[in-house]
């Protein structure tokens, strides 16, 4: 398992001192913007276990999908943004809890649920971020209107949150968690198809998993 030590972290007001400056450049410059944010998804990183870069991994996998929906490049940005952010409201959560070893109670789990809606309030005040954080609040949406914040299903779901649940359950279930080790990228595979038309929108998940197969073989 991997160490979990805190590292020198930037604070939450700094971080978001950074990221008032960075998303105003995103009209006028989105490819610079980006490259700034993804600096400050580190930095989001760096405050919550687990340190790995998992928003990084997540929004690489998201921009796959997105080439395969042949998204257009302002449609890509907004994606872009929403999955480096996505889990933001984490920050700030009792640490003990996201790293307990354990299966969570029902509280903890509300406690950890809480991220989503904290991360979209905390962004709300941004103009420039309002497509971004429609994706924000929906990444814990099910397919089948079993998720949270708001039990929304299928196409009420937005594209984006849709998105971002493939590819950040994806990415926690292949690497180490205080609560499971790592599995194979076949396993993780064969769990997204189990839960296609449940957890996940099936076409997400067909097309994820054609562009992971490739990313696989090369
Ligand atoms: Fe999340
Ligand atoms: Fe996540």
């Amino acid at each position: 398992m991997r160490n979990y030590k805190p590292r020198a972290r930037l604070h939450i007001d700094e971080i978001i001192s950074c990221l008032s400056a960075v998303v105003s450049t995103l009209q006028e410059n989105p490819e610079q913007a980006l490259k700034n944010l993804r600096k400050i998804g580190k930095a989001i990183d760096d405050q919550v276990p687990y340190r790995d870069g998992h928003n990084l991994r997540v929004t690489d996998y998201c921009l796959m999908i997105a080439q395969e929906l042949g998204f257009d490049e302002n449609e890509k940005v907004v994606l872009e943004v929403a999955a480096i952010l996505h889990d933001f409201g984490k920050i700030g959560i009792d640490e003990n809890i996201l790293l307990q070893p354990r299966k969570l109670t029902s509280e903890e789990k509300e406690q950890v649920g809480l991220h989503v809606m904290r991360g979209y309030y905390i962004l709300a005040g941004f103009n420039e971020l309002i497509e971004a954080l429609k994706g924000i609040k929906s990444h814990h949406e099910c397919y089948d209107g079993t998720g949270y914040p708001e039990g929304l299903s299928r196409e009420e779901i937005p594209l984006i949150g849709r998105i971002i649940a493939v590819a950040d359950a994806y990415d926690a279930m292949t690497s180490d968690r205080p609560y499971h080790k790592a599995l194979t990228k076949s396993e993780a595979i064969a769990e997204l198809k189990k839960q296609s038309g449940y957890q996940f929108d099936p076409t997400i998940v067909r097309l994820f998993i054609k562009c992971i197969k490739k990313k696989i073989e090369k």
